[in-house]
């Protein structure tokens, strides 16, 4: 609040949670800078001419599309998302993930807990793995990096993605069969689009070599979800999931009492202490837009089929 009160004049201290209070109906025909978070409501053509003046959007979190309608777009509003600030944890949880994984500490966590002590176990451990990334988006790109500095092999499909950009980025370019026939991890960052939709289904569950982990920390409906239960309780492949379709995954669903499965409950993206990263990254998004510098997460409408 302090440091955009340095740059702008604040229309009140409180978060408003609806758009049709006169009382915030009042305060908005003045607004030009509107910082909106998770649970902002459409910002429909109705919301627009009641802020006629209304000049950029700064979404303290990362997807805009529930948000802006195209006609904010067309308007000449500016529109900028903290996506960034949201990757840098899920990218953070990836990694974990995956190392534990191939450590095999979670079903070795479940038997040392039974009373079965077993260290040095055969066939673990994280050299020489071949990790396949799915979708070279922010997040994903960060996770190739990371990855390549950890040491491993890493294959990366993406529809929008070229051979040599991917080789820049350090990974090789495949298409997603290929992916799923190579990996010993597929691990999932492409958003949820129609065209993702069940992108890892039966066919590419069958083509996953025999222990292949699948991660996915993107969204549920990337991935069969009848089709995963089945490949993870024939006990073939395991996964790792921080999102499911449905989510939330309902009591006593199956996945849920497998060994070869760990699921956690959509917390790889900032949480508690982290959220602090989305205000300070729409604050310095404010203060860059006041100074007529660019913004670091500006979104433009033609890039919304393609993004989270
Ligand atoms: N678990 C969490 O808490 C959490 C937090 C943040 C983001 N997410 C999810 O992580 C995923 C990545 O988020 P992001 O912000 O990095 O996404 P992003 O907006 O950067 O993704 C856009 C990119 O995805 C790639 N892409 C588009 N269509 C594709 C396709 N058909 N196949 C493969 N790649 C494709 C393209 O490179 C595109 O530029 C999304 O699904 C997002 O919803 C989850």
């Amino acid at each position: 609040m302090a440091r955009l009160a340095g740059v702008l004049r604040l229309v009140g201290t409180e978060a408003v949670e609806t758009f049709d209070d006169p009382v915030v109906r009042r305060g908005m025909e003045t607004v030009e800078v509107l910082i909106t978070g998770w649970s902002c409501p459409p910002l429909t053509a109705e919301v627009l001419d009641a802020t006629p003046r209304l000049r950029a959007v700064m979404h303290a979190a990362g997807s805009v599309k529930a948000h802006v309608c195209p006609e904010v777009f067309a308007r000449g509003v500016v529109v900028s998302s903290a996506a960034d600030a949201n990757a840098e944890p899920v990218v953070d949880f990836t990694l974990a993930v995956i190392t534990l994984a191939g450590k095999r500490a979670f079903g070795l966590a479940r038997q040392y807990a039974a009373g079965r002590y077993a260290p040095f176990a055969q066939r673990i451990g994280n050299d020489g793995r071949v990790v396949g990334v799915v979708g070279a988006s922010r997040i994903g790109r960060r996770v190739i990096a990371r990855l390549r500095a950890a040491g491993y092999q890493v294959l990366v499909a993406d529809p929008y993605l070229d051979r040599a950009r991917a080789a820049e980025l350090g990974a090789e370019l495949t298409d997603l069969n290929e992916l799923c026939r190579r990996s010993d991890v597929v691990t999932l960052h492409a958003p949820q689009l129609p065209e993702t939709h069940h992108l890892i289904d039966e066919r590419r569950l069958a083509l996953l070599r025999d222990g292949a982990l699948v991660v996915n920390t993107a969204r549920g409906s990337v991935v069969d979800t009848d089709a995963l239960t089945r490949a993870c309780a024939s006990g073939r492949i395991d996964a790792c999931l921080d999102v499911t379709d449905p989510e939330p995954l309902p009591a006593g669903h199956p996945l849920f009492g497998m060994p070869n499965v760990w699921i956690t409950p959509h917390l790889a993206g900032v949480q508690g202490t982290e959220v602090r990263r989305l205000g300070e990254f729409a604050v310095a998004e404010v203060e860059r837009f006041v100074a007529g510098e660019p913004l670091r997460g500006a979104v433009r409408a033609d890039q919304l089929g393609q993004l989270a």
